[in-house]
């Protein structure tokens, strides 16, 4: 593969000619309907994409490309924009981390291993005795936390959830719901923390079956998926308060690198993070005034217990409270 050969798709051209999935018009109106429904209760709503896209190399498919992204920051991010009064809607790749459920994860911490059997003993002596189920008691107070802002997102109906798995899923969706959204003007935040492929195979040039060994090497090249954020800004969302996310591996391409996305798409604010220091340390750049201003947002490393998602969340709010005092 190689990059610098590969064409640019215009995120027109993208549109005119990749299918949509077939999901895109129920999706759609059930985002319509949140959106009524938050609106009518006074709520602000926040988007957030988690999770990573893939890229599949045959339309029967066997084999894709996948992008690094278990979704902690997405659906840990979410839980704590519930929990500050907004209405999620939690755009995610199927499979990876969701709110509230992501603290049971099946590999970090399952769930069965919470739970205990009982046998209580029967009213009478020879009746067999009733197996029960409980919790583990020294792990009762933090399931009961987690249980009780669960049941009350629930119950109070603040929480959609979509799901994607392409990357053409993904632009799809992502139209469609900032489309949908832009109706709450300033009163809508977007929070794009998936990890979006930025190469793809066009339907029409995928092979139709699963790619054949036997020939030796395998020679693919892929488009560039269309830069998003530039139509979203300009044309999917009015007024809206939208974040961009920044991963780099190279510490001394952050900065530079998220100077650059926000002077191009003039959008609010740019985090960036670093692969290996992204659960301890973020930068927000933004402008202020034409100037540019860069704040590091860090977690002591003694603060284990503390989720840095916290902190982002929190001063998120502080700069949308001021983006929706605006007059219009
Ligand atoms: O889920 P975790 O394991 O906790 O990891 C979280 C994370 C590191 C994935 C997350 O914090 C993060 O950095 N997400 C963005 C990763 C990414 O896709 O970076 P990027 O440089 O490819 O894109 C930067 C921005 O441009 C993104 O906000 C994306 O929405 C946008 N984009 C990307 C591709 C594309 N074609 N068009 C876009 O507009």
């Amino acid at each position: 593969m190689d990059s610098r050969e590969s064409a640019a798709f215009s995120a027109e051209t993208y549109f005119a000619t990749q299918p949509a999935p077939p999901s895109l018009d129920h999706d759609r109106a059930s985002v319509r309907d949140f959106v009524l429904r938050q609106t009518d209760l006074g709520n602000k709503v926040v988007l957030v994409t988690s999770g990573g896209t893939t890229v599949p190399l045959e339309r029967n498919m066997v084999r894709y490309l996948d992008n690094f992204s278990a979704g902690t920051r997405g659906a840990t991010s979410a839980e704590y924009f519930l929990k500050a009064g907004y209405a999620v809607i939690f755009m995610h790749r199927q499979f990876s981390l969701q709110p509230f459920s992501r603290h049971y994860s099946h590999s970090t911490n399952p769930f069965l291993d919470f739970l205990e059997i009982e046998h209580k003993p029967s009213a009478s002596a020879s009746a067999l005795t009733t197996p029960e189920i409980t919790v583990t008691p020294e792990k009762r107070a933090d399931l009961l936390s987690v249980l009780t802002a669960y049941k009350t997102v629930q119950r109070e109906g603040t929480l959609l959830t979509l799901s994607f798995v392409t990357v053409n899923d993904y632009l799809w969706l992502l139209r469609a719901v900032s489309e949908e959204l832009s109706e709450m003007r300033r009163n809508a935040m977007y929070y794009l923390a998936a990890a979006v492929s930025d190469f793809f195979l066009p339907r029409q040039k995928m092979s139709e079956h699963k790619i054949q060994s036997g020939k030796g090497s395998l020679h693919i090249e892929m488009d560039q998926v269309p830069k998003i954020l530039k139509p979203m800004v300009d044309e999917w969302t009015r007024e809206g308060f939208i974040v961009s996310f920044k991963l780099e591996t190279d510490p001394q391409l952050l900065l530079p690198k998220c100077r650059q996305a926000l002077k191009r798409y003039g959008h609010q604010v740019v985090i960036g993070n670093d692969l290996n220091r992204r659960k301890f340390e973020v930068v927000f750049v933004s402008t202020n005034n034409g100037t540019l201003s860069e704040s590091w947002l860090r977690l002591s490393e003694d603060l284990h217990t503390r989720e840095i998602e916290e902190d982002i969340v929190d001063e998120l709010v502080r700069r949308h409270q001021a983006w929706t005092n605006i007059k219009q």
